[in-house]
């Protein structure tokens, strides 16, 4: 298994990212010079997950120590949805930067397909329809665009967006997306979706792939499959732990993955996942947990006209 992803347009991202949604404060700083200590070099942030600064003092740390460089780093981020005008993009990328401390990072992604009114809250599920804005996502890309134009971002691209909004957008861009950042587990292993983005040369990265195991047991709430006594078995078998057996399943869907941990030993165990291959039967009862049941279905937007899902 490679550990790293071709981009369209010839640079590679790393198959195992560091994610950094719900990382508190005081603690992801910790977690991503962990994890640049363990071999990761792909950072999954957000300006929605409101840490980014602290995440840019860890990475500027180990730069200025000599244990990275920059050109080694993989950072993604994304636009949030309450900045979708085209004149939003550039500042809202700037902004990012300067959290991050950076002069670019390597993919900048439109966090989710539809758009909130720039007055709306960042997460308006009690405002209603009022709080939508209708801006299209291709007005966004032009934003999205004049990033790599301006040298903020190498690389643009996409998150949460379905396959006919893939192919809205590539029938009217000048610069292709690189990848659409989805979920991905083995509850929702989105074999069609990765399919067609493999068709069109763009790359999946897995988010939630170890299920949002925090949520467990919340009704309604897809069981993590890391819970499973079968996957617990499994990792008995080839002396791995159920997330690895998880991971490793996953990056053999051909897609890169961003687990979140704040744990060391668990960031450490998330990144060790390349040295094991799992049998046929163990794939085929992986393959049968799918349930297309999502841990983010943000269904209190299923009524924007550019909800996805
Ligand atoms: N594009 C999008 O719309 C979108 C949406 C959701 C997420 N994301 C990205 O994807 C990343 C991952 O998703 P996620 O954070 O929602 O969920 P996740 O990575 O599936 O699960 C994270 C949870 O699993 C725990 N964990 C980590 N490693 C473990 C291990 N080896 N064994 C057992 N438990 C383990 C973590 O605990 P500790 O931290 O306490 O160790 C945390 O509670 C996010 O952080 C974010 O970067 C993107």
């Amino acid at each position: 298994m490679s550990k790293t992803l071709k981009l369209n347009n010839g640079l590679e991202i790393p198959v195992v990212g560091l994610g950094t949604y719900k990382s508190g404060k005081g603690e992801v700083k910790r977690a991503v010079s962990d994890a640049i200590d363990a071999g990761y070099r792909h950072f999954d942030c957000a300006w929605f997950y409101g840490n980014e600064d602290e995440v840019g003092v860890a990475l500027n740390e180990k730069i200025k120590q000599g244990v990275v460089k920059r050109e080694d780093l993989f950072v993604t981020s994304k636009l949030w949805n309450n900045f979708h005008a085209r004149d939003k993009v550039v500042p809202m990328c700037k902004e990012t930067l300067s959290s991050l401390k950076l002069s670019y990072i390597d993919l900048y992604l439109v966090h989710w397909p539809f758009g909130f009114k720039e007055s709306a809250s960042l997460w308006p599920i009690n405002e209603g329809e009022a709080a939508f804005s209708d801006i299209d996502y291709l007005e966004t890309w032009q934003g999205m665009e004049e990033c790599v134009r301006l040298g903020l971002t190498k690389s643009i691209g996409v998150s949460n967006f379905n396959e006919e909004q893939i192919e809205r957008l590539i029938k009217n861009c000048k610069i292709k997306p690189v990848v659409n950042q989805v979920e991905v587990n083995p509850n929702l292993n989105q074999k069609k979706l990765i399919e067609f983005c493999k068709k069109h040369d763009i790359v999946v990265t897995g988010y939630c792939p170890l299920g949002r195991s925090e949520y467990a047991g919340t009704p309604g709430f897809p069981e993590p499959t890391i819970f499973d006594p079968k996957v617990i078995e499994m990792g008995k078998k080839y002396k791995k732990t159920p997330a690895q057996i998880v991971l490793n399943y996953l990056v053999s869907l051909g897609i890169s993955v961003v687990p979140k941990s704040v744990t060391k030993s668990r960031i450490i165990e998330n990144i060790d996942i390349f040295d094991f291959k799992l049998d046929a039967g163990d794939v085929a009862y992986l393959d049968s947990c799918n349930k297309n049941q999502r841990v983010c279905p943000l269904s209190e937007f299923s009524a924007h006209k550019y909800y996805s899902f």
